[in-house]
């Protein structure tokens, strides 16, 4: 046996300003497979990860919402690890890039860059907002488009005509965060001068690290010459001050990547036997992989080993690059309901469902894949609960009622066996290759062919026949053997069914090199189902839910808390959807006005067997609340309660009018009573 292999592996840091969705879930669930697999083969094997968490974006969302960005990073880090666990993605740490590690990394990295003399400085004209007074970056500024005249386009380039240009050439130019009309203003900003590296960037491009089509890509802009890459923002900005510049701070490109370095100092402090300087100093026998999408791939084939390099660093063994994930053949789409978050996804689904989907759709190359619902359901069935799983509770109840739960010993087919043995090597080696999609076609086939023997040899007619009981054990206990391997070469896919299938085994947890041998003169443990198959109406149910997050997100964009919105959007919801409203006639018992808020009322509503407490935005048309009480009205009954500075709210009462004084409750004609569902 060689070696175990010392590896530490990387996904790209998810913004710490949105949450994750099924896109983002692509990379972080190949990447936890190629490290599983890894750590299955016995090799140390590292997997870090951390929230990215500086910028100007994070800033200004964290103002909008009226708390610090180290509130807001903090709320989202919370929710991506919660994803992130809950998708069995099993990082050995998640940091953030706000971390005192992370700050001491960057100033070293960057005062190394500076004393080789790789650090320029030069003033730089940019638009300036002077209500906000901040610069601005492009995406911030929007105007007519200079060549079209289309109106409100962005400071870089054109939705309409697809010109490109610079912000200075926009007519009419405004501030998209104020409104002001921005002025121009100089700044000194700090260079990376990235030239200094075109050499070693093309030897590095070419020597195995990335693949063929992404070296080709990077083979255009390193032949066409390298530009310096600006480091440096002005504040207002949230990030790390650059040393010795007050006022300066590090652009969140440049202190990102070195997160990956900051997250695994931050685990070498909780893990004693991992050694910082053995991994990343130059020269070091460890292997460091990245996985990043299509989208960013300068940033870590160019910047990234440049700034490793010029502070005297390792540089990356490979960087593993991943296309785009698109949902029934097109771009995700909120109003299709297909910007599917990942927490939705798992309100209605397995976790593993998606793993196994992604396994059999993932090649070594840059394409991008296909999320095709109606396929993502048939497949799943098909191949892990009609080709796997069954083949363990066709085989386990007949030794159960046969043998006690004991698998005889002895080989009942040894073409198969042998078959199993010789297909590990290939699989393996397809795990390695990030060839996923080739792994789970050759175990696929696999069980295919235990299937085939199987039914072929029909233990359930055998079962019934005189004196046939041995050769009914003998068969079963070979397709338990099978599954037992088919089970150890899924395992980086499906963890959760590998646990549920060694405690079915009744062995301990099962490694790579256990598929070598088998299980003979074994008990086994009762048997429960290991996987149901996807019912087609939870798909729906989750595309319904993605469609409402939208809604969602639109009735909170304008402003007011408790205030009417605006007329929800026309996007379609399945007849499920509505039919999962509880809408109840509701008497208004009390209704009074909350003390502190301008808008609201607190309504006690009675539900025939219960009474809700309610607060509802419609103080502007009912100055004297009392009026209300013993009225009726209608009330969704089953709508999450919403914590608000007043109290919980226990549903919401239905209103029409555009505002102000004109609200109108609704109510049901005389005759109704409080309770009665509305249909
Ligand atoms: N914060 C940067 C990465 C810094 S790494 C030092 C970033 N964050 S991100 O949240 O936008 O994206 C995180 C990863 O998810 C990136 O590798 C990105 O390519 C990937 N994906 C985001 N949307 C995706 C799809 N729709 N499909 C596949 N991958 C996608 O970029
Ligand atoms: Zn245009």
């Amino acid at each position: 046996m060689s070696e175990p292999r010392q590896i530490l592996v990387t996904s790209a840091l998810p913004y710490a300003n949105g949450s994750i969705h099924l896109g983002h879930m692509l990379e972080y669930i190949q990447t936890d497979m190629w490290v599983r697999f890894q750590k299955l083969r016995g090799n140390q094997c590292i997997y870090v990860c951390a929230d990215d968490a500086h910028g100007s974006a994070i800033m200004l969302r964290a103002e909008k919402e009226g708390i610090t960005p180290e509130q807001l990073i903090a709320n989202v880090q919370a929710e991506h690890s919660s994803d992130f666990a809950d998708f069995l993605v099993d990082f050995d740490n998640f940091h953030s890039t706000h971390s005192e590690e992370n700050r001491e990394l960057s100033s070293l990295i960057y005062s190394r860059l500076r004393d080789a003399g790789h650090i320029a400085t030069r003033s730089v004209t940019q638009y300036f907002d002077p209500e906000k007074g901040m610069f601005l970056a492009d995406r911030f500024i929007k105007g007519t488009c200079p060549k079209c005249a289309a109106e409100d386009q962005y400071g870089d380039n054109c939705e309409k005509c697809g010109a490109t240009y610079a912000p200075t050439e926009l007519k009419n130019p405004k501030s998209a965060i104020s409104g002001a009309t921005p002025v121009l203003r100089d700044s000194q900003h700090f260079f990376f001068k990235l030239p200094d590296f075109q050499a070693m960037l093309q030897q590095w491009t070419r020597s195995g690290t990335l693949q063929d089509a992404v070296a080709n890509k990077l083979a255009e802009w390193l032949d066409s010459g390298l530009q310096e890459w600006d480091i440096s923002r002005d504040a207002p900005y949230f990030g790390f001050e650059i040393p010795g510049e007050p006022g300066k701070y590090f652009y969140v490109w440049l202190d990102a990547p070195i997160g990956y370095m900051a997250s695994f100092k931050n685990l070498c402090a909780r893990r004693p036997e991992l050694d910082f300087d053995a991994f990343w100093n130059e020269g070091s026998k460890a292997e460091l992989y990245h996985f990043i999408g299509k989208d960013i791939v300068n940033f870590h084939a160019l910047f990234w080993p440049a700034m490793l390099e010029g502070a005297g660093f390792r540089k990356p063994t490979a960087v593993n690059v991943h296309g785009y994930l698109t949902v029934n053949g097109a771009k995700m789409s909120k109003s299709r309901g297909t910007f599917i978050k990942a927490r939705t996804y798992l309100d209605h689904l397995q976790p593993e469902y998606l793993r196994y989907y992604y396994a059999a759709k993932l090649g070594r190359g840059v394409d991008d894949l296909d999320l095709n619902l109606e396929d993502f359901v048939q497949k799943v069935n098909s191949d892990l609960v009609g080709k796997v799983v069954n083949i363990a509770s066709r085989c386990a109840g007949f030794i159960h009622k046969g043998n006690e739960g004991v698998m005889v010993s002895g080989d009942a087919a040894p073409e198969l066996t042998e078959a199993f043995l010789a297909a590990a090597p290939s699989i393996a080696e397809a795990y390695e290759g990030r060839d996923f999609g080739r792994a789970m076609r050759e175990i696929m086939a696999l069980a295919d062919r235990a299937n085939a023997w199987i039914a072929d040899k029909a233990p359930w007619s055998l079962a019934k026949q005189e004196g046939k009981q041995d050769e009914v054990q003998a068969i079963c206990a070979q397709g338990i053997n099978l599954f037992r391997q088919l089970v150890i070469f899924l395992k980086p896919v499906l963890p959760l069914l590998a646990a549920d299938a060694e405690a079915f085994l009744n062995v301990a947890p099962l490694t790579w090199n256990d598929h070598q041998s088998r299980l003979e003169n074994h008990q086994l443990n009762p048997f429960k189902a290991l996987m149901s198959r996807i019912e087609p109406a939870k798909v729906e149910a989750m595309v319904a839910a993605s469609k409402e997050d939208l809604l969602a997100a639109e009735a909170k964009a304008p402003a007011g808390n408790g205030e009417l919105t605006k007329d929800p959007l026309s996007a379609e919801i399945e007849f499920d959807t509505f039919a999962a409203v509880d809408l109840r006639v509701a008497l208004i018992v009390k209704a009074e006005a909350v003390p502190g808020a301008d808008k609201l009322l607190q309504l006690t509503l009675d539900i025939g067997d219960e009474r809700r407490n309610v607060f509802s935005g419609i103080k502007s048309a009912y100055p004297d609340p009392s009026k209300l009480e013993g009225r009726l009205t209608m009330m969704v009954a089953n709508l999450k309660p919403r914590k608000m500075r007043f109290g919980v709210s226990e549903g919401m009462v239905m209103a029409a009018g555009p505002g102000g004084e004109e609200i109108y409750l609704l109510s049901p004609d005389s005759g109704a009573k409080p309770g009665q569902r509305i249909k």
